[in-house]
């Protein structure tokens, strides 16, 4: 069993605004495995895309008050995990979703790339789905080691 190290769990409304709190969060969360300015930068561009996501498209014409759910662990192991999750429209095609330069934002606005940032600056990235009931982005990424440590 791999151990955990550190867990956080939060809760935001579905706001442009906590784009940047979910950023801060993350970078918050991970300064203490030491990660490299690389490592950082990539957590949060990617982390970015995931609630961007679910802020733009998930509660898209939605009234009312929307959440986007995170979850982060930190294990031993030196592995980040990030889940994001929506209670949003879903996603019909997920394989079409995820290629490069497909969007159905407005093409002024968004460029198809997100799904193409979370996979390239991270390890593994798995995207479930159900259309009606929303998407959960699954992340994971291991830090490098730190010099001088085992
Ligand atoms: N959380 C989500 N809920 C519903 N649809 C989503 C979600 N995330 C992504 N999508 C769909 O996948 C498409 C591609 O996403 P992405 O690669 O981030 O590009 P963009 O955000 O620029 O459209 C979106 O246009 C949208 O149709
Ligand atoms: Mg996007």
């Amino acid at each position: 069993m791999k151990r955990i190290i550190n867990e956080m769990k939060l809760r935001l409304p579905a706001d442009s605004r906590n784009e940047a709190v979910a950023r801060s969060c993350i970078s918050a969360f991970v300064a203490e495995a030491n990660p490299t300015v690389e490592e950082l930068c990539d957590l949060r561009c990617a982390l970015s895309e995931a609630v961007t996501n679910c802020i733009v498209h998930a509660y898209r014409g939605r009234e009312g008050l929307c959440y986007v759910y995170i979850s982060a662990r930190l294990y031993e192991t030196r592995e980040v995990t990030l889940e994001i999750s929506d209670n949003g429209c879903g996603i019909e095609d997920i394989e079409r979703a995820r290629a490069p330069m497909f969007t159905t934002g407005d093409p002024t606005e968004r460029c198809g790339m997100g799904f193409l940032v979370m996979d390239s600056f991270t390890d593994s990235l798995t995207v479930k789905s159900r259309p009606g009931k929303g998407t959960t982005v699954l992340m994971r990424k291991i830090l490098a080691p730190v010099q001088g440590e085992k």
